[in-house]
């Protein structure tokens, strides 16, 4: 297994668009064309530093994930304040539960580690109470549930400290 992350291109973003979460998971994730158009507008109505990736198994795509920096969606979010966000995360379902999506996740803390809009003290997320799956990858790779700081019918937070 060789998983890694490549920037978007005009070359790669076809088959990107392409992979799909099953019916159940729908809720936990928006379509990968959603979240490019939400790339484009964070960027050009925002100013927002913000990279989309394709998930590669070698040279196959079999996921994506974005990365905005300095994003929130609460007033109450101390930390997402220079802060780096795993906004989006998806594996297709015909490659989930390979340990691709664990891999993954890895290749974007690393990123974030190599401080690409400057350092930081934290990379945080968010996920769906009933996403038990990405919720318990999540703490077991060190991030850390902010609970007390989610609304109702609001995606739980989780923190990791860089
Ligand atoms: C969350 C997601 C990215 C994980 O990707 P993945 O490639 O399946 O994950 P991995 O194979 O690396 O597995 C990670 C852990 O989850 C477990 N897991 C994966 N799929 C599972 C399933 N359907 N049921 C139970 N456990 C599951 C694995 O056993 C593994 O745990 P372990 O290391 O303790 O054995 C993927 O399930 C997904 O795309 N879900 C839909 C979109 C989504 O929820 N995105 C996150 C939004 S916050």
């Amino acid at each position: 297994m060789e998983i890694h992350l490549e920037k978007l291109t005009w070359d790669t973003v076809d088959a990107v668009l392409k992979l799909r979460v099953s019916k159940e998971q729908k809720g936990f994730v928006a379509p990968n064309s959603d979240s490019i158009i939400d790339a484009y507008f964070a960027l050009t109505e925002e100013g927002k530093n913000v990279f989309p990736f394709g998930i590669y198994n070698g040279k196959k795509a079999v996921g994506f994930l974005m990365i905005g920096y300095h994003c929130a969606w609460r007033e109450n979010l101390d930390f997402a304040k220079n802060s780096y966000y795993i906004w989006r995360f998806m594996i297709d379902k015909r490659y989930q539960g390979n340990g691709y999506g664990r891999e993954a996740l890895r290749r974007a803390v690393d990123f974030v580690r190599t401080a690409p809009c400057g350092k930081a003290e934290y990379c945080w997320l968010s996920y769906e109470p009933e996403n038990t799956v990405a919720r318990a990858l999540y703490l077991s790779e060190g991030f850390e549930e902010r609970p007390e700081l989610c609304g109702e019918d609001e995606e739980i937070p989780a923190v990791l400290k860089l």
